[in-house]
């Protein structure tokens, strides 16, 4: 039937389409759909507020991210812009506007302005919002950043219950009577000021941030000791805080290790590594620093038997001296 392809349109578009359709889903439409389900906002992460998600809109609207990120990447020169490098999690409450304008992408890809992931922690301030998107110069005076004067208003007279903004005549640019913010501008500082990061479980500080260099926590057992140690303190000690009590992980931040193909695969030699060398295969987690690299061979096997016989998970122990093979193996890679 095939062969009739140059004679048939039907068959010939109907090909095409077929072919289309099924690598969309193949490629497209099943990755999309997992990321989603491997997604989700941070214990303690505040509900959304009606005015915030109106200023996310207005932010969109005046294209804000043109000269701004909201992007913290784990590397030295950003931890200015925030505690922690951003996480999958951190935009996991993003959503479209509306039926006709899509997710904003708020990542941004040019800072020509400064990073707003943390502004509401950084400028806590409405008053020096206002005044700064009314004229930027009025509060930085070498600021290149646009006047935003069309999100402002005048009045005759004023209230106390209107916010005037307090403008010198030199930087009113020609506006004269009592400058007081429209609901546009209300709801875009409201969502600035919503702008902090989550903290992580715990409050711990994040091994993984590279810029914060973590020192190694202090080893419970001495390196000679080759007796089976107890797994499950050893886990709560390195692993919990990431991969939580239960193994079920974190979503957006931290894969679950219950059920896990790596942790219950017979061959554990993936896993040793892992814990070993850390861990950085996968867009949608954050990254796993070598752990184990300072922990004795029997902690290390202590840690990886109980995750295969906890939560589920039944696969045979892993002994001290096959993690010592591992790391010579490792040893020998390295050296090469
Ligand atoms: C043409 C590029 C550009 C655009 C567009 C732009 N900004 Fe800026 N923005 C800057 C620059 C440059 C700075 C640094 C100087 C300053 O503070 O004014 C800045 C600073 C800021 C700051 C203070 C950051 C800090 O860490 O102190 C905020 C808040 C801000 N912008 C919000 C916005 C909002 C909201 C919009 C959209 C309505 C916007 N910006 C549009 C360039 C821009
Ligand atoms: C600072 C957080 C953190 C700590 C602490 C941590 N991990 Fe991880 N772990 C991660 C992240 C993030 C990943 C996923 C990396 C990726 O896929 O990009 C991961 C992945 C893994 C995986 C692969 C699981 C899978 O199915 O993909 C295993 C196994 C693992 N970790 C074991 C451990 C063990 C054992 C410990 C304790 C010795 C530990 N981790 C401590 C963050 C952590």
């Amino acid at each position: 039937m095939l062969l009739n392809l140059h004679k048939n349109h039907r068959l010939f578009l109907g090909l095409a389409a077929g072919i289309f359709l099924g690598l969309s889903t193949l490629i497209a439409i099943i990755p999309a759909f997992s990321v989603q389900k491997n997604n989700a906002l941070l214990p303690g992460t505040p509900p959304t507020n009606p005015e915030v998600g109106a200023g996310l809109s207005v932010f969109a609207a005046e294209n804000c991210m043109a000269c701004h990120t909201q992007q913290v990447r784990n590397i030295d020169m950003d931890k200015t812009w925030g505690g922690r490098p951003g996480l999958p999690a951190d935009y996991a409450g993003n959503a479209r506007l509306d039926n006709l304008r899509a997710t904003p992408s708020v990542l941004g890809t040019e800072r020509t302005g400064p990073d707003l992931t943390e502004i509401g922690e950084r400028q806590p301030s409405e008053d020096w919002h206002y005044l700064h998107l009314f004229n930027p110069r009025s509060v930085v005076k070498e600021s290149i950043m646009p006047a935003y004067t069309w999100l402002f208003t005048t009045q005759t007279t004023i209230t106390p219950y209107d916010k005037e903004l307090n403008v010198p005549t030199e930087l009113r640019q020609g506006i004269t009577g009592h400058i007081v913010p429209t609901e546009r501008a209300r709801q875009l500082v409201a969502y600035l000021l919503s702008l902090k990061q989550v903290d992580l479980p715990d409050g711990q500080a994040p091994a993984f941030i590279q810029y914060k260099t973590t020192k190694p926590m202090a080893s419970a057992t001495s390196g000679s000791a080759e007796a089976a140690l107890d797994g499950a303190p050893l886990y709560a000690q390195h692993c919990q805080a990431c991969h939580q009590a239960g193994g079920e992980g974190l979503k957006g931040a931290f894969p679950p290790l219950k059920g896990s193909p790596i942790v219950t695969d017979a061959n554990a030699e993936m896993l040793v590594r892992i814990v070993l060398q850390g861990y950085d295969a996968r867009a949608e987690y954050g990254v796993m620093p070598p752990i184990g690299a300072k922990l004795t061979d029997a902690e290390v096997a202590a840690i990886t038997t109980h995750e295969r016989s906890s939560w589920g998970n039944q696969v045979p122990a892993v002994t001290p001296a096959f993690v010592k093979q591992i790391r010579a193996a490792i040893k020998t890679e390295s050296t090469q």
